[in-house]
This record gives C-alpha cells, structure tokens and sequence, in this order.
C-alpha cells in the first residue's frame, strides 16, 4: 500500500541544527563547526541514556545542559555567549529544501507530520519561524509519553494519530539512527544523507536514501 502520510524528524532533517553557532561563529572562533557537532552529539547522548535510565528531562534542559558542558570543555566562559547561543535555538534555520519540499507533497493531498524529540514549546516556536508549521496537520512530541528516540512507543506516536498501519507513513530523517528506529516499526524509511555518511544499522536498511529533501521518492 503506497504511503499515505510522512512524518518528518525535525532536528538535523526540517532544520540545520547548526545555524545556532553559525550566527555566532565569530565569537566563537575557527572551531566553531567542532563546537556545533560536539553540542550535538552530546545532546544526543543525553537523551540517550536519560531514556535507558527511566529518567526523562525535557529537550531544552538537555540542550542547556548539552551545551554547558560542551563550552565547559572547550574552555568557553562567557555567560551571555551561552544565552545567546541557546537563544539561537528558538529561531534555527529551515533547510532550504524544506519548505518547498513539505508543499509539494501537500499538494499532493499527503497528510505531513514532524515527529520530534523536541519539546512543544521549543517545535512551537521553531516550526512556526521557519514557515513550516502552516504546513504540518500535526506536530508530536516524545514530551507526550517521556522517552527519547528510538524507544518504540515513540514511532507508535505516528500511528496512533493517524490511526492507520506503519506500512501507509514514510518516516524521513537524517538521522540514520532515527531511520534505523523507523524501520523497526515498519514505516517506509528514507534516509536524508546529506553528508554521503557511511550506511550503518544493516539489520534496519532505509527503503531510500537521498541527498536532498527535492528527491523526496513517492512511496
Ligand atoms: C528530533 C531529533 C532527532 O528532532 O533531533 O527528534
């Protein structure tokens, strides 16, 4: 049965989660792009063993604390950089392939969704400053049950909402991690690999792998 609906991840996949440093790169300094990946990279990890550990703390607590501790390491002291930074946050860009994209398949009479890690307020704000939000029918969060991707009950958040079977949704990320946790719940996967990243998870294949949001395959 052809997909009916895609669900989006947000961070990484609608939006460049690397425009908070980009806009202050020059505070930052040449190794901003390290910084960047290392705040992400350690958010990720948080989520990660908060969900292990049955201890859930919102997506913008992990991303301060991310972040401290990031700054910490790279010797980075100034208060009102940290605001500023995490400030950035709240207004991160949208690919520029995204918006065109989501239009497209809404024209198609598709049902869109972006199935996040973010907190409500943080997709909120995001979404709606990017020109994303207009176009979504709905914007779940993992806040909603308290685990983090790929716990399973998250990609169940999809199909509960739509009341429909995995096999009608493509679940889009680039995040092979999350496309991985896709594949396990039987969602038609595709793979943003944006960055020609190596395959990884062969138990949990992408159904397609794109470089771009444009080549969107119809499934
Ligand atoms: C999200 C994370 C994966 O948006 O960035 O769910």
């Amino acid at each position: 049965m052809p997909a009916t609906g895609y669900a989006f991840d947000a961070y990484g996949t609608l939006l460049d989660v690397h425009s908070a440093m980009r806009v202050h790169a020059p505070r930052l300094g040449d190794s901003w792009t390290r910084l960047s990946a290392d705040w992400r990279a350690k958010q990720l990890e948080y989520t990660w063993v908060r969900s292990l550990m049955g201890s859930y703390a919102d997506f913008w607590t992990i991303t301060e604390q991310s972040l401290d501790h990031v700054l910490a390491v790279h010797g980075h002291r100034d208060q009102v950089l940290r605001d500023d930074l995490l400030q950035s946050y709240w207004t991160l860009s949208a690919y520029s392939d995204a918006v065109p994209a989501l239009q497209k398949l809404k024209a198609r009479g598709h049902r869109l969704c972006v199935l996040s890690n973010g907190s409500p307020d943080m997709l909120h704000a995001v979404l709606g400053t990017a020109g994303l939000a207009e176009l979504l029918d709905e914007v779940l969060s993992v806040d909603a049950i308290k685990v983090y991707k790929t716990a399973p009950e998250v990609y169940r958040m999809v199909t509960d909402a739509w009341d429909c079977p995995a096999r009608e949704v493509a679940f889009i990320s680039s995040n092979r991690w999350d496309v991985a946790g896709a594949s396990k719940h039987g969602f038609h996967p595709i793979w943003v690999n944006r960055t020609g990243a190596p395959d990884e998870y062969p138990n949990y294949p992408p159904e397609a792998v794109i470089s771009t949001l444009a080549d969107l395959p119809a499934i």
